[in-house]
Order: C-alpha cells, then structure tokens, then sequence
C-alpha cells in the first residue's frame, strides 16, 4: 500500500488515498519519493486544458531513491537517487535517433496504462510519472541518476522547472552572450528561465508577470527589469532595448495572448521561444503582414529540448557551482494532502513552486 493524493475525476478535488502500485514489472523500477513540484502542468491536466485519464494520481517533477528493480534493468540499483523524466524517450524511434529526444514517439506510452489500483479500481499516472505518491513505478528509463550528495528535494525541481526553464532559453533559443531577453510568466518554469539567460550571458533580462510580488525574486535571480503586462508592453521593452525590442523572448504561461504578446516584445528578426502549454481552445493571432514584415522566428519547446540524460548533470554542474539557486524556486512546501492548496496559489498567480515533501 502506497499513500497518494488521488483526483478521481475531472477537477475534483485531491484526497490522500491508499493505492496499491503494480508490480515492478520488466524493465521498471519502484522510486519512493522524497520530493515532488507542484506544476502548472498539473494544475493543466486536473482540469482538463490537458488530457487526463482519470482517477490520477499527478505529479510529474519528483526526486527520490531506488526501492526495488523489474527485470532486466541495468544501471540502477535499490539506494540510487534519482530524478524522474516525465518524457522518457525510447531511444530508437525517428526523433530519438535524430536528436530530438524530447519528441519522442514513445514519450507518454505510460500514460495511458493504469499504474496502480484503488479500492479495485485502476489509477493512472500523470505524465507517466505520478509523483504525488509515496511511492511510484516507472520505466528504468524515467530515472535520472543523482549524485547522493545532492539535495532530493532540490533536485526534484530539475525534473521538470529546470529543465525545461533553463533549456529553453540554452539549447531552443540558444541565447548568446550578450543579447537581450524577455521572459513571459514567472512561475517555476519562468523563473527558471530567468537563471538560464543569466547563464548564457545576456545582457537584459526583462521579468514579466501581473503579479508584483515576483518582482523581487525575479531580481534576485537575474533579471535586469520587471514589467507588468499591459497594452504597451512591447513599447515599454522597445524603450529598454534601444528602440528595437529584445533578441528573444521565452513565452511561460501558456496562453494565445501571452504568446502572442511575447512575439511582440521582440525585435525585427528576434525570436519568440514557447514554453506555455496551453488550451487547444486558445487561439494565437497575426495578421497577414505582420508575420513577413517583422521577420521573426516563433519557436514551440517541448521540455527545453533537452534530453535529461545529457543536461541533468550539466545543471547539476550549474548548481555546484553555486550558478544555479534551486532552493529559490521555493516558495511553499506542503504536506501531501495539502497540494490542493499549491493548486489554488497558482490559480491566483502566487508564489513560485510548492514542494510536496515526503
Ligand atoms: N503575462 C505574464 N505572466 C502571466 C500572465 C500574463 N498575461 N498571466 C499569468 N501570468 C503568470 C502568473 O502570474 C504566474 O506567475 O504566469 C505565471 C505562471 O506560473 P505557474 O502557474 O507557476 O506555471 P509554471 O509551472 O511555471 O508553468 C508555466 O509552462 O510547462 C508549462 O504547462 C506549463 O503552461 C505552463 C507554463
Ligand atoms: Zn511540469
């Protein structure tokens, strides 16, 4: 018997449960979890802006050690800290062997088979992962080694915020020394990304979030401004920018009119990088003569095109380093049966990530 917070159907609320976890099976791995974020993904799939099988379990940025291995896995053993990948790739289909792990053919096969059974009933994992659980069962593809020494519960915020914040300002729009960036949205993800256009040296990095509280922590993490959106936004970068709008914008909300509206604080040939995932219902608009005449470049990130396998470590260099604050990202920490609560501050557009702690 496992303890896990269980959605049983479409935005209902979340109440700690026992479930039974499947068998280790071939090629699978038993993680007892010591961390797990709270993501606006999850948030996404409670209430349906994302497909979800329900009843879920969520929980997709979770750390945790080895408990017991399936068959035929190699490279891990019980005690191994790991962190979870939510987009395992299978390493052999057409985007895995063209460097493109993150699109992955076979990244969310877990999802749509139950991991777990409640009161009889099957239980599936959101994103695969089901980190809001005691413990979970994944693919030993899912497992990201981790040095003991580094802190789970930081570590856990890798598995998702980090990854995909920092990734997308490094290796989507490969920021260079020097040029300017806006980021759209300060959450986990935004102010991850943050930390990653002060890695890759740029010059400006311009925070934006209608809410004023993250003013300061987005300063403490990099940022050379903070805006709050508004009509006249794009004017308001084009004025810190030389008049000409920044290099880059990374987009973390996930809505038509913030990505809308970081297409626009870019200059003539800038690019706007996408990270939001947002409703299939939102529409993003340009009209016919802007998208020539502008020249920009809008690119979609799944992830921060990273392959965890490669960029942990690297990120994990970052943090030793002592040029990458993990502890920063948190803002809350809560019990299990109080996720609800992280759900209902990211509603409202507070505070930055909440660490369920086990
Ligand atoms: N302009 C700028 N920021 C906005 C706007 C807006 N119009 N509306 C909301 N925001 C801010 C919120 O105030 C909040 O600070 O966006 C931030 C979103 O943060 P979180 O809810 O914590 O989301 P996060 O977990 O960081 O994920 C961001 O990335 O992976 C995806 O699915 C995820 O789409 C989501 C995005
Ligand atoms: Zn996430």
């Amino acid at each position: 018997m496992t303890r896990a917070a269980v959605m049983r159907a479409l935005d209902g609320p979340l109440a700690v449960e026992d479930i039974e976890l499947n068998p280790t099976g071939p090629g699978q791995v038993r993680v007892r979890l010591a961390a797990a974020g709270v993501c606006h993904s999850d948030l996404s799939l409670a209430d349906g802006t994302l497909r979800q099988p329900f009843p879920a379990v969520l929980g997709h940025e979770g750390a945790g050690v080895v408990v017991e291995t399936g068959a035929g896995v190699t490279g891990l053993a019980p005690g191994d800290h790991v962190v979870l990948n939510w987009s395992p790739p299978c390493r052999a289909c057409w985007f895995c062997e063209h460097g493109e792990p993150y699109l992955c053919v076979h990244a969310d096969d877990a999802r749509g088979v139950p991991f777990a059974t409640a009161a009889g009933e099957p239980v599936y994992a959101g994103l695969g992962t089901g980190a809001f659980a005691a413990e979970t069962v994944v693919g030993a593809h899912a497992c990201i080694p981790v040095p003991d020494d580094i802190p789970l519960a930081e570590a856990a915020l890798l598995g998702c915020a980090v990854l995909t914040g920092v990734g997308a300002v490094t290796n989507a729009a490969r920021v260079r020394p020097g040029q300017t960036v806006v980021v759209v949205g300060l959450g986990g993800v935004g102010l991850a990304a943050i930390q990653g256009a002060r890695l890759a040296g740029a010059s400006a990095i311009i925070a934006v979030d209608p809410a004023p509280a993250k003013e300061a922590l987005a300063l403490s993490l990099g940022a050379t401004h903070y805006l709050a959106p508004h009509a006249g936004l794009a004017k308001e970068i084009r004025a810190l920018t030389g008049g000409l709008g920044a290099d880059h914008a990374i987009e973390c909300v996930g809505r038509g009119e913030t990505i809308r509206a970081a297409w626009s604080a870019t200059r003539r040939g800038g690019t706007a990088t996408v990270v939001g995932l947002g409703s299939a219902q939102d529409p993003v608009t340009f009209n016919a003569l802007e998208v020539a005449f502008f020249a920009r470049t809008i690119v979609g990130c799944m992830y921060g095109s990273t392959d965890p396998a490669v960029d942990v470590p690297i990120l994990l260099e970052h943090y030793r380093a002592g040029r990458l604050d993990l502890a920063a990202l948190v803002s809350d920490e809560v019990e299990l049966a109080d996720v609800g609560e992280a759900f209902s501050r990211m509603r409202a557009g507070q505070g930055a990530r909440t660490l369920v702690r086990f």
